[in-house]
């Protein structure tokens, strides 16, 4: 089974360059549907979720094959407007190809995206939306059935702002005639990765990283070369790193605005962070301290994301910090595997009081999730003696090399290469 071995103790140093975002890129492929030409993703991390994406794209009939750091995706001979269960099952985040597909080809079939690690994955949003525009919606036996002969510009109002509902609204309205207005949007910098890439490709979008998006639908989009933001959850996972470990290093390509709180509660715990135009700097030597209470929420609040990694930065803090996650009701799974490296943690539903101990060691952990699985990496670098992490399959995800990153800031980090059976 492949495993993570992380000896802790070294002290981090020297410089990383941030991966392209995922969250930008999942979106980005399911709206080269739209374009019906070549598209080509300067930046694209090779994750599994992106191998998923291209999976995808290749059932749908189109072309995607990768030219150095680009993925260069053809979608002009598209074929086909259904997404099998099997294909749905590999990513949850697939449901972002609906709005896409019906903008293309009037309709979509694909399996109802269940539950994840996180707890329940619902889209009600999502199909809300997509109703007002004029789709027609129906469900059985766990699978989406959608027709939209011809959608119609409207008025939508989240009632929360889904980040994937934005995304999916934004792309379907692209194929809707007249204008759509999107209120209470998401506004992750992901969402504006999005709208660049729309307008690159000729359509008429404005407003994202507001709370209103706005769409002119109708529009023949064209191919076209972009490349994606820097990926923030992976920069602040570099940052938490530092701050778990000690030392100083630069992540080249980190956008401070883009992970403003993060940044925040590592300079309120003690880390010495300072940004200029080509990325984070991030200095950590005199251990660190607890913070005010960490509350997730949507941008430009604490990103849910980063919640792990934090925590598992703070585990030898000097005093007590609560975090309270308001996004996923299911997102501390990463507590008891902590827990087994030492760490002092106790949850109550979504609060989670962490209370820092002298000193944790290493221990036989296993990733339960993406982010939890980076966050037993982060611990792992501040515990005495050696940690073995398995269920890599999760951090595959997202990561395109974190052991290969971390190795070269000077983690005493290897990755053992058996084959792993992939366990739901
Ligand atoms: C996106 O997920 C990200 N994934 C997640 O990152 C991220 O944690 C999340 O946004 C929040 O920032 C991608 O972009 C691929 P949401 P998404 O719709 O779109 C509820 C990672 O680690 N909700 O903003 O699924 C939902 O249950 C991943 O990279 C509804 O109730 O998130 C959740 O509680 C994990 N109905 C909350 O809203 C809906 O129709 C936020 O979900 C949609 C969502």
């Amino acid at each position: 089974m492949s495993q993570l071995i992380i000896r802790g103790g070294n002290p981090l140093s020297g410089e990383v360059t941030v991966q392209g975002a995922k969250n930008s890129v999942l979106p980005i492929l399911a709206a080269t549907l739209l374009n019906r030409g070549e598209t080509v993703l300067r930046g694209c991390p090779r994750l599994r979720d992106v191998e998923a994406s291209i999976s995808i794209l290749h059932h749908l009939g189109c072309q995607a094959r990768w030219e150095r750091d680009a993925l260069v995706v053809n979608t002009a001979d598209m074929e086909r407007s259904e997404i099998s269960d099997s294909l749905m099952r590999e990513m949850r985040s697939s449901a972002i190809f609906l709005g896409a597909i019906l903008a293309r080809c009037g309709q979509a079939d694909l399996s109802y995206p269940g539950g994840c690690e996180l707890g329940p994955r619902p889209i009600d949003l999502h199909l809300s939306g997509l109703r007002d525009l004029g789709a027609e919606i129906s469900e059985d036996g766990g699978m989406l059935h959608c027709r939209a002969a011809g959608m119609s510009g409207s008025d939508l109002l989240l009632s929360l702002p889904s980040v994937g509902a934005t995304e999916n609204l934004m792309l379907a309205a692209c194929g809707a005639e007249g204008v759509t207005t999107i209120s209470n949007a998401a506004r992750e910098p992901e969402i504006v990765d999005l709208q660049n890439f729309l307008v690159t490709c000729g359509a008429e979008v404005e407003g994202a990283g507001s709370s209103t998006v706005t769409v002119r639908g109708g529009r023949q989009l064209h191919g076209c070369t972009y490349r994606v933001i820097p990926d923030r959850i992976v920069a602040a996972t570099c940052l938490c790193a530092v701050a778990s470990a000690g030392g100083s290093i630069y992540v080249r390509g980190a956008v401070e605005p883009h992970l403003a709180t993060v940044t925040a509660a590592l300079r309120e715990a003690g880390c010495e962070i300072h940004s200029d135009a080509g990325g984070i700097a991030c200095r950590s030597v005199h251990g660190l301290g607890a913070i005010r209470p960490v509350r997730t929420a949507p941008y430009p609040g604490f990103p849910t994301d980063a919640q792990a990694i934090l925590m598992a930065a703070l585990l030898r803090s000097r005093g007590t910090t609560v975090f309270e996650e308001n996004i996923f009701i299911s997102r501390y799974r990463h507590v008891d595997e902590l827990t087994r490296m030492g760490a002092l943690i106790r949850t109550a539903g979504r609060v989670a009081v962490v209370t820092g101990v002298e000193r944790i060691h290493g221990a036989p952990v296993r990733a339960t999730d993406l982010r939890g699985g980076a966050a037993l990496c982060v611990a792992a670098l501040a515990a005495e003696g050696e940690s073995h992490i398995s269920g890599l399959h999760h951090i595959d995800r997202g990561y395109e090399d974190l052991c290969g990153d971390l190795r070269n800031l000077g983690a005493q980090a290897a990755r053992t290469e058996e084959t792993e059976p992939i366990q739901e």
